[in-house]
């Protein structure tokens, strides 16, 4: 094949793929294929639960901090703190603080997410600090799969038990009460995605 050919062949082609983008994305290309890449990861999440030896490198944690204090809260008042567990024997008192967390010692690290009271809104508000501290939590759980991490929404706060294990395992003072801890490391099983999708969830105006 002549090389005219085939350089006739490749742009072709380059144009058959950008005439393709187009189409399928309109003009504003980039913006599309994040919002894709965007909605696709939140479509793709799954809890995993098993990890392997890899440790998770100081720029990933931060990258995962960084996301969940990316979050909204109420009034902006971020009442929220993380506690980084790297320590192999605390995750390991941790896998037997609560059965949610049996996966703890295979984990690479553990976050605990955190609500200050003396950062919370005061009165009726201060309960907002729970939403502010879950959106935290999905904000990291969505970073970890969004970098090929698995993690693991462990729930904390609902038991009198769970809270004061974790409080007194972590050190924390009095006026912080842990959410969550979110297990995270790399993935050693890739379970099947849930479809949730359910119109009936669905009420227009009204029930
Ligand atoms: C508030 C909350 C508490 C959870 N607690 C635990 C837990 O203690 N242990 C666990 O393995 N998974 C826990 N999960 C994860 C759920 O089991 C999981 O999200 C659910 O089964 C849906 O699966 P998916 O995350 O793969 O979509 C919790 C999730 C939430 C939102």
């Amino acid at each position: 094949m002549k090389v005219q050919t085939i350089i006739i062949l490749v742009l072709a082609v380059l144009v058959i793929a950008l005439a393709a983008k187009i189409l399928l994305c309109g003009k504003d290309s980039k913006t599309c294929c994040a919002k894709q890449d965007a909605i696709s990861n939140i479509m793709t999440r799954t809890s995993i639960r098993a990890y392997t030896d890899e440790a998770l490198t100081k720029e990933q944690i931060d990258t995962l901090l960084r996301a969940g204090m990316a979050a909204p809260s109420a009034m902006n008042k971020q009442p929220w703190e993380f506690v980084v567990i790297d320590d192999k024997e605390t995750l390991k008192s941790l896998k037997n603080l609560y059965k949610g967390a049996r996966m703890a010692d295979q984990a690479a690290v553990g976050i605990a997410v955190c609500g200050n009271m003396q950062n919370a809104i005061e009165g009726e508000g201060q309960g907002y600090w729970v939403d502010d501290a879950s959106a935290a939590t999905e904000n990291i759980l969505l970073a970890a799969h969004a970098m090929g991490l698995g993690a693991v929404w462990t729930g904390v706060h609902v038991s009198e038990d769970r809270v004061s294990g974790v409080k007194e395992l972590l050190s924390l003072p009095e006026y912080v009460i842990p959410l969550c801890v979110i297990m995270v490391g790399h993935p050693a099983e890739s379970p099947e995605v849930k479809d949730k999708y359910n119109t009936e969830k669905i009420h227009f105006n009204k029930w």
